[in-house]
């Protein structure tokens, strides 16, 4: 597969993605979009394939945002009419498989919203995340004003969309935004060995632990504790749940079919 604006290569069951449009600071325009939805797909439908980190090129940037010269002679009815953004649910979200954002630099507006598409953010301590869009005349519209205020709280969420202010890494952590911070220089192979650690796990129970874990993000408590029963019971079903547990009583390391 070629692609116009992202790199993509496989590190034994790990496929890194980086977005590869550094003149641009990484901004989103719509060839993004449909790289980044090709590369998920191919990603979710590759067996060999078990984790994924998707970063930006460049030290300066993960994503400065949407791409506002693309957005800029668009008006209601243009946006409207195209459903504006809706691929990001259906091409990145719905990616089955777990994968983290390993963000250093700018992640404003688009770009703060991809990272927190994510399953979790490693930061860099370089990194600054923000919303901005108030700036440009207009809002959120990826989903960060909801995945925001449910990452941070409203009295932050509130003030950074308001204001347009940036939170820089270590902020960041303490908000839990993002899972941890490391080293710009050892931002990649840091998630790249997080990613590698979830890849020898059981696929399919990394599968089913991200939904159940999104659940908390989107549906009511009790129906999540619901479906994250019904879930948990469903796992028993498989090869890997009996591998597990055989291997652990057997005092040895699971192997696992994927199924
Ligand atoms: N869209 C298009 N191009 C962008 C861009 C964006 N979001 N962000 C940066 N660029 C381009 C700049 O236009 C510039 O290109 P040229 O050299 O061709 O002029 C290049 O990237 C480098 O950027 P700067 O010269 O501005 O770099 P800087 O170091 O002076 O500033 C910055 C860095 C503070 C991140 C600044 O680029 C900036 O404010 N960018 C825009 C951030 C923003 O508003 N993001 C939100 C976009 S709207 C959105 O995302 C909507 C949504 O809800 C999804």
């Amino acid at each position: 597969m070629s692609y116009e604006t992202i790199l993509v290569e496989q590190r034994d069951a790990v496929t890194l993605i980086t977005l590869n449009r550094p003149q641009a600071l990484n901004a989103l325009n719509s060839q993004v979009l449909k790289d980044l939805t090709q590369a998920f797909a191919a990603y979710d439908a590759d067996p060999s394939q078990r984790c994924a980190v998707l970063t930006g090129s460049g030290e300066k940037a993960f994503a400065a945002g949407a791409d506002i010269k693309e957005m800029v002679d668009k008006d209601a009815a243009d946006f409207f009419l195209e459903d504006f953004f809706s691929g990001w649910q259906s091409g990145v979200v719905g990616t089955r498989k777990p994968w983290i954002a390993a963000v250093a630099g700018f992640a404003l507006g688009g770009g703060c919203e991809l990272a927190m598409m994510a399953d979790f953010i490693i930061a860099a301590d370089t990194a600054k995340f923000g919303q901005p869009e108030i700036k440009l005349g207009v809002a959120p519209g990826m989903g960060g004003s909801q995945r925001l205020t449910r990452a941070v709280g409203k009295a932050k969420a509130m003030e950074m969309c308001l204001t347009g202010r940036m939170m820089d890494a270590t902020e960041a952590e303490r908000a839990s935004l993002v899972s941890r911070v490391v080293p710009a220089a050892d931002l990649v192979e840091e998630a790249l060995k997080a990613a590698a650690l979830i890849a020898s796990m059981p696929p399919m129970a990394a599968m089913v632990n991200k939904e159940m874990v999104n659940l908390a993000f989107e549906t009511g408590l009790a129906q999540s504790i619901q479906i994250e029963r019904r879930l948990f019971q469903i796992l028993a079903a498989t090869e890997d749940k009996k591998e597990g547990m055989t291997a652990f009583v057997e005092k040895r390391p699971g192997v696992w079919k994927g199924r």
